[in-house]
C-alpha cells in the first residue's frame, strides 16, 4: 500500500475527487488517502488556504492528486497552484491531449503532448504599479529552468518513440527572455539527432493547431505560452473535461486535472470526472502502476464507445456519478 494526499478543492472539485476515489478503490489501486480540504472555504473556516497538516502530508508521501481550487481575479491571495508548484519545484507541466474516437470533434486523430515550463515566466507575478496609469509585470527566463524542462521534453520523445519536439516562443519580439529559450532548444535539439526538432512562433502555432493539428507531436515552451496553447489543444479533443496533467519535480510530484472550479456548474453533477481520473492514471504509471492505469483507461474507452452515460460537456446527459457508476461496471 502506499500513501498519497489528496487535496479536495473549490466548485467541481469534491464531486469529481470523490468519483476518481470510487473508480480506484473498484479498480483495486494499491492506495490509502490522506484527504485534505484547501482553497477558499477552509480558509474562511480555520484561517488557512492550505492547512499546515496539508503540507506536512504532502511533504511525507511525495505524491498528491489535487482537484481544482479557485483562484480570485485582479485581487486577493495568489494563486494556490502556482504557489504548490513554486515551493516544491514542480518544474515540469506534462499535459497530453489525445483523439478519443468515441468524442465528436472536428479534428481528428490528435495526439499532442505540451511540455510546459512551471516555474518561472510571467508566472511569478511580479508587478510594479510606476504611477497610477503604469504597471510592469516581469518575465523571468533562466538557463536552469529552460534547460530542464527542455531536456525532459526530449527525453519524453526518445521514451516514448515520438517523432517530433516543436519549440513554441515568441523570440521575434522578446528577443532576450524567449531568445535565451530557443537558444537552449536549438543546443539541446542539436544532442537528439534522433529526434526531429522545429521552432514556431506561438501566435503561428495556434493558427496551424486549428487548421492541420495532426503536424505537432510534442510541444515545450515557457509558462504563459503553456497554459493558454494546452488549454487550446483541450478543444481540439472535446474540451477541459478531457485534459489531464503532471506536475513534476525532482523529489515531488503533483497530478490533477487542467481545468479550474467551473463555478457555473458546481454542484450539480453534471461535471466530468474524466481529466481528474485520467491524471490519477498518470499517477498510478509514475507509481509503476501500469496495469491498473490500463484497466481504468479502458474501462473509460468502452463507456465512451457505447455512448450512453456520457457527461454533458461532450453530448450526453449522464450525471458525474452514473457516468463514475458505469465506468465501475466495466473494470
Ligand atoms: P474552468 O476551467 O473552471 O471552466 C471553464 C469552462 O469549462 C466552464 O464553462 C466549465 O463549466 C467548463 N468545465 C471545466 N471543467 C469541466 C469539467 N470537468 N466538466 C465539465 N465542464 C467543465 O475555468 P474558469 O471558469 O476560467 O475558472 C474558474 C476558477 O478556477 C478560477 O478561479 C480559476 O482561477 C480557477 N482555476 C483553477 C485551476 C486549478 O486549480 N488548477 C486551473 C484553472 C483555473
Amino acid at each position: 500500500m502506499r500513501t498519497i494526499t489528496v487535496f479536495k478543492g473549490d466548485g467541481i472539485g469534491p464531486e469529481i475527487t470523490d468519483a476518481v476515489l470510487k473508480i480506484l478503490d473498484a479498480a483495486g489501486a494499491p492506495l490509502e488517502y490522506e484527504i485534505f480540504r484547501v482553497g477558499a472555504a477552509e480558509y474562511e473556516e480555520h484561517g488557512a488556504l492550505i492547512p499546515e497538516a496539508a503540507f506536512a502530508s504532502f511533504e511525507r508521501n511525495k505524491i498528491l492528486l489535487k482537484s481544482p481550487i479557485t483562484t480570485p481575479i485582479g485581487k486577493g491571495f495568489r494563486s494556490l497552484n502556482v504557489t504548490l508548484r513554486e515551493k516544491y519545484d514542480l518544474y515540469a507541466n506534462i499535459r497530453p491531449a489525445k483523439s478519443n474516437s468515441a468524442v465528436a470533434t472536428p479534428f481528428p486523430n490528435v495526439d499532442i503532448v505540451t511540455f510546459r515550463e512551471n516555474t518561472e515566466d510571467l508566472y511569478v507575478g511580479v508587478e510594479q504599479q510606476i504611477d497610477p496609469d503604469t504597471v510592469h509585470a516581469t518575465k523571468i527566463i533562466t538557463r536552469k529552468a529552460s534547460t530542464r524542462i527542455i531536456t525532459d521534453a526530449f527525453e519524453y520523445a526518445r521514451a516514448q518513440g515520438r517523432k517530433k519536439v516543436t519549440c513554441v516562443h515568441k523570440a521575434n519580439i522578446l528577443k532576450q527572455s524567449d531568445g535565451l529559450f530557443l537558444s537552449i532548444f536549438q543546443e539541446i535539439a542539436a544532442r537528439y539527432p534522433d529526434i526531429e526538432a522545429e521552432d514556431k512562433i506561438v501566435d503561428n502555432v495556434c493558427m496551424q493547431l486549428v487548421m492541420r493539428p495532426q503536424q505537432f507531436d510534442i510541444l515545450v515552451m515557457p509558462n504563459l505560452y503553456g497554459d493558454i496553447v494546452s488549454d487550446l489543444t483541450s478543444g481540439l479533443i472535446g474540451g477541459l473535461g478531457l485534459l489531464p496533467s503532471s506536475n513534476l519535480g525532482k523529489d515531488y510530484a503533483m497530478f490533477e486535472a487542467v481545468h479550474g472550479s467551473a463555478p457555473d456548474i458546481a454542484g450539480k453533477n453534471i461535471a466530468n470526472p474524466t481529466a481528474l481520473l485520467w491524471s490519477a492514471c498518470m499517477m498510478l504509471e509514475h507509481l509503476g502502476e501500469l496495469e491498473i492505469a490500463r484497466r481504468i483507461r479502458q474501462a473509460v474507452d468502452k463507456v465512451l464507445e457505447e455512448g450512453s452515460c456520457k457527461t454533458p460537456d461532450i453530448g450526453g446527459s449522464a450525471t458525474t456519478m452514473e457516468y463514475c457508476e458505469a465506468i465501475i461496471a466495466r473494470l
